[in-house]
């Protein structure tokens, strides 16, 4: 299926049916089919490929042989006007042929891979670039939209930088694949704190963030089909890392009315022979949900019945409030294959220097032959960022600046108390507040603001509040009705954010 003529016979047939682009996003949430607004503008402007359940789905929607939208029979067009002929196949170029139609030698152009056909990451997607188009034009925008702590007045603390500026000249060459041992070591007396079983500094492995290693584990773990479960809402780049690889991303219900915590009986229902492991993120982005230990205990009993490898995504574990206990997954599960994953980005507030690790527990035995994909993979890219490693200790260890930001009178668990009071304030928004990390995921009444699509309602409120914020669909939600804050800013600007959205809510009907 080449996708300059897909891209064509879909506009072609959605002329002939009439139907716009959000005729389609409504028909498919209407069927529970998951089709986002951004997907199907990717289909129509050739940038990407559906998949075959998503193409059954269009060309039953538009009254078309499937056939023919996928580009097997050209010559079975419905209508004369919407056939192949004279068009350009963009396969042609990716086989490095030149086009010669005429005569004319054609520019050579080039399209992405396709395994990029079903990878999203609308984190930093269309509404981000609509509002870096709005501000390069002059707007100023207020931006609730990225967990980057340092543009919002959450400074590395001074020993952190000293500590650097002294080894910089230590750290220009390679390290160890893995990390420096200083640094390993450090992460290993962490793990032994969070009574992580049996790990060893060899058990270690740093990354360029957490999200290097999200990808290494993805690439080395899953074959074409295998399927991995990953929470709804998730943190999106767990989904486009396990599809990137060829996998397929199973999303399991985290369940609202139950403080957002996995749905056990919905992880059970999606398992199936091909389950190879299951992501939980503890505590969790979007929701800001921190999973109790009765919780944690049910997620391994699952685990253990299904020989599931368990990935724990725990960067936001020292941003807990409420004097609640951050339990790893991993120190519960002694006798499962555990990867826990954590950095100083987000409880260190160091996003920009780019460290984060993953540290292996539990029964290794059963997992050696995957160890040993990690371990090329990671050799691969030599080693992560060499100066981030060499402050891992100092950060670690010592005085934690983020309890003054999370405790009583603290400005995270400050702001957190204002953001969920005002939120909840506004007619027709709910939410469940957060217990950790910086974000809350309120809940839109989609009846009574009409909203069939949240891309729109996001594009929506960027254009008339100039808003930054990203919709529920942007986490893997499939309904319509969420949005995600990062309540990072100051109260301040908090204020003025939620002032905003609320006049938007009391006008607000989607078209
Ligand atoms: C749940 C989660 N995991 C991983 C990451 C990526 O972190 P890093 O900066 O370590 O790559 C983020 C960033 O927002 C996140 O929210």
């Amino acid at each position: 299926m080449s996708k300059e003529t897909f891209a064509m016979r879909l506009k072609a047939s959605m002329d002939l049916q009439g139907k716009k682009q959000v005729d389609l996003v409504r028909a498919a949430s209407e069927q529970g089919v998951k089709l986002g607004k951004s997907h199907i503008s990717q289909y129509v402007s050739g940038k990407t490929l559906p998949r075959p359940d998503i193409l059954h789905f269009l060309a039953e929607a538009l009254q078309v042989d499937e056939k023919w939208l996928r580009g097997d029979n050209p010559s079975d067009a419905p209508d004369s006007s919407v056939s192949d002929a004279g068009i350009m196949d963009a396969g042609q170029n990716r086989n490095m042929k030149n086009n010669t139609a005429g005569g004319d030698r054609k520019m050579r152009t080039f399209q992405k891979s396709s395994k990029l056909d079903n990878v999203l990451y609308d984190v930093r997607g269309p509404v981000v670039d609509e509002a870096a188009r709005m501000e390069e034009a002059g707007t100023r925008i207020l931006k609730l939209n990225i967990g980057n702590p340092a543009p919002f007045g959450f400074q590395t603390p001074d020993e952190v930088i000293y500590d650097m500026r002294r080894q910089l000249t230590e750290c220009e060459g390679y390290s160890h694949s893995q990390g420096l041992f200083s640094a390993r070591k450090a992460i290993m007396q962490y793990a032994q704190l969070k009574n992580l079983p049996n790990v060893s500094v060899e058990d270690i492995y740093t990354g360029n963030g957490v999200s290097e290693l999200i990808n290494i584990c993805m690439s080395a773990l899953l074959d074409d089909g295998d399927e991995i479960l990953i929470p709804s809402p998730d943190y999106p780049l767990w989904t486009a890392c396990a599809t990137l690889a060829g996998g397929k991303a199973v999303h399991y219900i985290c369940d609202e009315q139950a403080e957002w915590y996995p749905d056990i009986d919905d992880i059970k229902r999606k398992i199936t022979d091909r389950t190879k492991a299951i992501v939980i993120i503890n505590p969790n982005n979007p929701t800001g949900a921190l999973y109790p230990k009765e919780v944690l205990e049910q997620i391994i009993d699952v685990a253990r019945e299904h020989q599931l490898i368990i990935f724990s995504d725990e960067i936001y574990d020292r941003l807990v409030m409420d004097d609640e206990e951050h339990i790893s997954i991993a120190s519960l599960a002694p006798d499962l294959f555990c990867v826990t994953f954590s950095g100083l980005s987000k409880s260190h507030m160091i996003a920009g220097f780019r460290i984060g690790w993953m540290i292996l527990s539990g029964n290794q035995n059963i997992a050696r032959d995957y160890i040993e994909g990690l371990r090329m993979l990671s050799n691969m890219r030599l080693c992560s960022n060499v100066p981030a490693q060499s402050i891992v200790q100092t950060a670690l260890g010592g005085h934690q600046s983020v309890r003054d930001y999370i405790g009583p009178g603290g400005r995270i668990r400050e702001q957190r108390d204002y953001i969920y009071k005002a939120l909840t304030d506004i007619p027709g928004i709910s939410a469940v507040k957060p217990k950790a990390a910086f974000y809350i995921f309120p809940k839109m009444d989609i009846k009574k603001f009409n909203i069939t699509n949240d891309e729109q309602f996001a594009l929506d409120l960027l254009r008339d509040k100039k808003i930054l914020l990203i919709h529920g669909g942007g986490f893997n939600w499939q309904h319509p009705d969420h949005f995600r804050v990062v309540y990072l800013p100051r109260i301040e600007v908090l204020k003025e954010s939620v002032k905003k959205i609320s006049d938007f809510f009391s006008y607000y009907h989607q078209a």
